[in-house]
């Protein structure tokens, strides 16, 4: 993407649709057991959708490893967490804008490092990170896969885990090990299913049966059933090309099915208290 396309710094603080009046913000963690998966191509364009449904979004690269979020918008992030930890540059100073407005969190690595930093040199960043994200009406987190403790942790934290799989048997067996390891050591009981790079609607609510009744005998959970993007050539040409789908193919059938879900979300956020959300940096970094 042109550089024009996508300003460089997001100097100026979201005024909030919902935020402003009064609501937590959506929290969400998009994580999977397989890797490529499609994480990150969901949290991207769900972002988007959000955004130019007026919503004020923070996208988090939460991927500490091998980020990726910038490299799907296009985009390269000048500053890191590295320069908010060395006090040289603000929170609001290293989150970029990229399209429709969204403001993306780039590479979080040294979110890991923050635990270990001194008591002021925590709470400074904590402070920012909360001040900030109480601003926004959705945070979105893009993991890492896997069950590293960084993943956990930011899944602990969202209000909503959207476990990402496709039909093949691997990632589904992957999907069960983090299902079971975020409920039995991080207490989080209920999960939002997404089935990506799917053949139809039925085979993917195929997949899904098969995830829930496994975990419906082995472990104390509920799977939700957020929906199905199909498997579409537009999504690859969109990577390639370094921009959503969204925007690229607006009336596509990946786009279609992720108008559902954003829909999906943001009818399951209605439902969520106020007063959730605050004091997620604080459970992330706990
Ligand atoms: N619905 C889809 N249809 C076709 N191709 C897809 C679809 N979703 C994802 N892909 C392809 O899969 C690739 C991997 O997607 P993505 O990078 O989002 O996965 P990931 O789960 O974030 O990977 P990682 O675990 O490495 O972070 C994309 O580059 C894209 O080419
Ligand atoms: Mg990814």
């Amino acid at each position: 993407m042109p550089a024009s396309r996508a300003p460089r710094h997001a100097s100026q603080t979201p005024s909030g649709g919902e935020a402003k009046r009064g609501f937590a913000p959506l929290v969400v963690a998009v994580t999977s057991g397989k890797g490529g998966v499609g994480k990150t191509t969901l949290a991207v364009n769900l972002g988007v959708d959000f955004t130019a449904r007026g919503r004020k979004v923070l996208l988090v690269d939460g991927d500490l490893g091998l980020a990726n979020v910038d490299i799907m918008f296009g985009i390269r992030p000048l500053y890191t967490f590295q320069h908010l930890i060395s006090g040289e540059k603000n929170l609001e100073e290293i989150i970029v804008r990229g399209p429709s407005g969204i403001h993306i969190l780039p590479a979080s690595s040294g979110v890991s490092e923050l635990a270990n930093l001194d008591a002021d040199t925590q709470m400074r960043i904590i402070g920012q990170l909360e001040t900030l994200g109480g601003r926004y009406d959705a945070i979105l987190i893009d993991t890492a896969a896997g069950i590293s403790s960084n993943v956990m942790h930011f899944a602990a934290a969202a209000q909503f885990v959207i476990v990402v799989v496709t039909h093949e048997p691997t990632s589904l067996a992957d999907a069960y090990a983090v299902i079971k390891v975020l409920n039995q050591k991080y207490n989080v009981h209920r999960f939002q299913l997404v089935v990506n790079s799917s053949d139809s609607e039925a085979a993917a609510r195929r997949v899904y049966q098969t995830l829930s009744d496994i975990a419906d005998n082995f472990i104390d959970v509920v799977i939700d059933y957020l929906g199905a993007i199909p498997r579409d050539p537009d999504v690859i040409k969109s990577v390639g090309s370094q921009r959503p789908f969204v925007e690229m193919f607006p009336s596509g059938a990946a786009t279609r099915a992720l108008h559902g879900l954003s829909e999906a979300l943001l009818a399951k956020r209605s439902r969520v208290r106020q007063g959730d959300a605050p004091m997620l940096w604080t459970r992330i970094i706990e």
